[in-house]
């Protein structure tokens, strides 16, 4: 599974015995992929030590004593930052704090402050779970839509047996995956085109671009979770092919439009890849040598993919990428009417830390008569907010039989 990939989680840690096994669980998230920080309560920290947490995590644990030290936000931060805040073990004491809202200690308020799904993992003694506070209590964080995972039953610290078990890490995994995996597009057909092309000059050289393919590989990611059959069509990348998702690796633009001509039709179509614009005219059989000061290297026009996949019959609601260095906006709509698409998406490209081959990007969603931007975030967050926005124009009713 790599639904967790890219997945920003807050494992919060309270005081029980079953706090060794939330070393487990960081683990257990870090190997999906997950970015994952933890938050400890000071009771907790008589169970395990921070160390152990940090080094799982390769990130400063957050505690009260680390909150005293710096601006005091560190929940509010924190409660930003995070996809989802998993509490695991989840004492009593704390499902009790948590159902009446306080926020007497940095792991209470950061739950308090975030708008992030919440999972707590209980684990306490039986007739604690059992008691009719404990019960009501979780009557009241189920009714606030906070997720339960477990607890399991079976032999327990104090040697009774009874419901009260933190549930294994993996369970508690499957459930974070869970809340991710919505089935939106369930029944509807994608295909993404993602990465560089490259066009041969000579057979050693060619004409490409930076494209990394990590934008279109979040997107199809992205697509799969929420349910949808995803095709991918790719030019070179490093990047492994993501799991559950058809994928059809080209090196050319040529090869790139037979592919998604294979895969059509479709209810959806994204291109995200950066096409070359242009080939050269004659790629030479040999090596070309080098002659004179200056050469010249002519170019044909290449076929424009997502322009021709907007005109085919059925149409599939058909997704385009703008990337521009200066109007950015002006320069997308222009795209969006050329092209004949539904929706672009407008990247500022040439800029540190987004667009081609970085891990975060910011966009504006544009279409004919309105826009919205996307401040900066992960290609991961920022496929999923792509994704949810064309699930909502797109047809809800399957084109095409999977
Ligand atoms: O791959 P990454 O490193 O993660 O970087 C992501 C990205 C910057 C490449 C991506 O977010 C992006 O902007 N992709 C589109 C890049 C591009 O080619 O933009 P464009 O403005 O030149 O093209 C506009 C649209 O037409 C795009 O949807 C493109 O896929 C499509 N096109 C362009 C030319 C062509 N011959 N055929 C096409 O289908």
């Amino acid at each position: 599974m790599d639904t967790l990939l890219g997945r920003r989680i807050v494992v919060g840690i309270t005081g029980s015995i079953a706090a060794y096994k939330s070393a487990e669980l960081v683990r257990t998230l870090t190997q999906e992929g997950a970015d994952v920080r933890v938050a400890m309560t000071r009771a907790s920290q008589r169970f395990i030590g921070d160390i152990t947490l940090q080094a799982l995590t390769g990130h400063p644990v957050a505690t009260d004593a680390s909150a005293e030290g710096t601006s005091g936000m560190e929940h509010i931060d924190l409660a930003r930052w995070a996809d989802v805040i998993v509490i695991a073990p989840a004492t009593a004491d704390f499902l009790a704090r948590l159902a009446h809202g306080r926020a007497d200690d940095l792991l209470a308020a950061l739950c308090l402050a975030t708008e992030a799904p919440l999972v707590v993992a209980p684990a306490m003694n039986h007739a604690m779970w059992q008691n009719p506070a404990t019960r009501y209590n979780l009557t009241l964080l189920r009714g606030r839509g906070i997720r339960v995972s477990g607890p399991a039953s079976g032999e327990q610290a104090c040697g009774e047996i009874g419901p009260g078990r933190m549930c294994a890490p993996e369970q508690i995994t499957e459930d974070l995956a869970g809340i991710f995996a919505t089935r939106r597009l369930a029944g509807q057909r994608v295909v993404i085109t993602a990465g560089p092309t490259w066009e041969p000059i000579d057979p050693v050289r060619m004409l490409t671009n930076r494209s990394s393919g990590k934008m279109g590989f979040a997107l199809a990611r992205a697509a799969r979770d929420a349910g949808a059959e995803v095709w991918l069509i790719s030019g070179p990348t490093h990047l492994a092919p993501p799991d559950r998702v058809h994928f059809h690796p080209v090196v050319t633009t040529e090869e790139m439009k037979g592919a998604v001509e294979g895969c059509l039709p479709a209810d959806i179509f994204i291109g995200a890849a950066a096409v070359s614009d242009y080939r050269p005219a004659e790629p030479q059989r040999e090596k070309i040598k080098k002659h004179d000061e200056r050469m010249m290297l002519a170019l044909i026009r290449n076929p424009d993919i997502v322009a021709e996949v907007a005109r085919t019959k059925p149409r599939p609601f058909t997704v385009g990428f703008a990337a521009e260095t200066s109007d950015l906006v002006s320069q997308a709509r222009r795209k969006l009417l050329e092209k004949g698409l539904d929706l672009i998406i407008a990247n500022q490209v040439g800029v540190p830390g987004i667009g081609f081959d970085a891990d975060d990007n910011e966009a504006v969603l544009v279409e004919q008569d309105r826009e919205k931007p996307l401040s900066r975030m992960s290609k991961d967050q920022l496929a999923r907010r792509i994704i949810d926005e064309i699930t909502e124009r797109a047809p809800s009713a399957p084109v095409t039989p999977v």
